[in-house]
């Protein structure tokens, strides 16, 4: 596991950290699961106590891997059954994020929350709001920021070794083949999402691109887009291709384009996502070149400069692995409240802001919108 007490900001905590195991429930035991358990495997840190799904087919698969964990349909009734739990790790569809999360905190249970926070700013602002009343703590964990490489890149341009930067990539190409079964559940509340205008690429998969742009340049005060659409089924609207355009306070420019590739195979142990971050400074650049596939077979990361080009061959750069050490860093973070949380409610407000900026540009074709504005 890598170390990240040089990154991000720092939250204050007035609650007091845990001087032993913290007991946990998982809250959501779908597709997700598989990836955010690999934190609490093993991990001295942690004591599952409890797993909440109205599923019984969920409950008894995820309690193989906890036979001592108590099983309920609903967070309500574990939270009547007197069983005392410390944080709760959710995994729900993201629709039932505002109220879900809300209630956990008002049981007295911090949150690991699954991206993206939820859907609008007033959802947001109650779950902050539920966080505060409770002194809580609510993280949005966004695992990208736990993938070695990026961190790699992130301490590459940091380094100066590229000179200044003078702007950045990246892209996102969806494919029709590959990957691992999302089953037909899990897809179903994507295609509710899409037609409340949050759909799969810009808004679901496409929030931790906006994350890493924030984590990587800092704050955003301009964003434009060009978002498409792809009907690849009834109901089913993909947002490509798309282009979104925006500019850092600190004046970097970041561009990101995603499409659709539908009979492209992409080897991939997860989703068929490939992707790339390139970042070019003054002489020189940097370039991730796969995160959750395994599209280019090069080096997970690259740096030229100065005439030469190094590539890291000996980077964790299995997408799985940043899931593990996104919740290990959180399930530790419980146990000093030190260093940045990666991601704090706020830090993902700021994330949803970007998101609906370029929505709201998109739909006034292409035109500057300042994240900060938004009602
Ligand atoms: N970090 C990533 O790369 C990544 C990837 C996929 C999904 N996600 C996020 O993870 C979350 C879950 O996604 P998923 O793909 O696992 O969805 P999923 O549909 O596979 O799983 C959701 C689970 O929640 C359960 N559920 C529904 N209502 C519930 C309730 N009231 N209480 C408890 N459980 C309830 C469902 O029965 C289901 O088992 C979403 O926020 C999604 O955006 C993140």
């Amino acid at each position: 596991m890598i170390g990240y007490a040089d990154i991000g900001d720092y939250s204050a905590v007035t609650f007091v950290p845990y001087d032993r195991p913290v007991r946990a429930a998982f809250v959501g035991l779908g597709r997700i699961y598989d990836l955010n358990v690999r934190g609490y495997i093993d991990n001295p840190d942690v004591e599952v106590v409890a797993l909440v799904d109205p599923s019984e087919e969920r409950r008894a698969q995820r309690q193989a891997d906890w036979p001592d964990a108590a099983t309920f349909a609903s967070a309500a009734e574990l939270a009547a059954s007197g069983l005392e739990v410390d944080t709760a790790e959710v995994l729900l569809p993201v629709v039932l994020h505002a109220d879900g999360v809300s209630e956990l905190l008002d049981f007295g249970w911090h949150v690991n929350l699954q991206k993206p926070m939820c859907n609008s700013l007033p959802e947001a602002q109650r779950m902050l709001d539920a966080a505060k009343a409770n002194d809580r703590i609510l993280r949005v964990m966004d695992n990208y920021l736990f993938y070695e490489p990026l961190h790699r890149l992130r301490a590459v341009a940091e380094s100066g070794d590229l000179g200044g930067v003078v702007g950045y990539h990246m892209k996102m190409v969806g494919t029709g083949n590959g990957g691992w079964d999302v089953p037909w559940s899990s897809f179903e509340w994507q295609i509710d999402q899409m037609k409340r205008g949050r759909g799969i690429m810009v808004f679901d998969d496409g929030w931790h691109k906006l994350t890493t742009a924030i984590w990587l340049f800092g704050p955003v005060r301009e964003v434009r887009a060009w978002i498409g659409n792809l009907a690849v089924g009834p109901g089913i609207d993909l947002e490509t291709p798309a282009t979104l355009v925006w500019e850092h306070e600190n004046g970097i420019r970041g561009v990101w384009d995603i499409t659709i590739a539908m009979d492209m195979y992409l080897r991939s142990d997860y989703y068929t996502n490939d992707e790339r971050w390139e970042i070019t400074g003054s002489k020189g650049f940097a370039r991730v070149n796969r995160c959750t596939g395994r599209g280019i077979q090069q080096p997970s990361l690259e740096v030229y400069a100065d005439g030469e080009m190094r590539g890291y061959h000996a980077l964790d750069d299995d997408w799985g692995s940043s899931f593990r050490d996104s919740g290990r860093y959180w399930l530790r973070w419980l146990h000093t409240g030190e260093g940045p949380l990666l991601w704090s409610g706020e830090e993902a407000v700021d994330v949803l802001r970007f998101a609906l900026a370029a929505y709201e540009s998109s739909a006034k074709g292409g035109i500057g919108v300042d994240p900060a504005l938004l009602t």
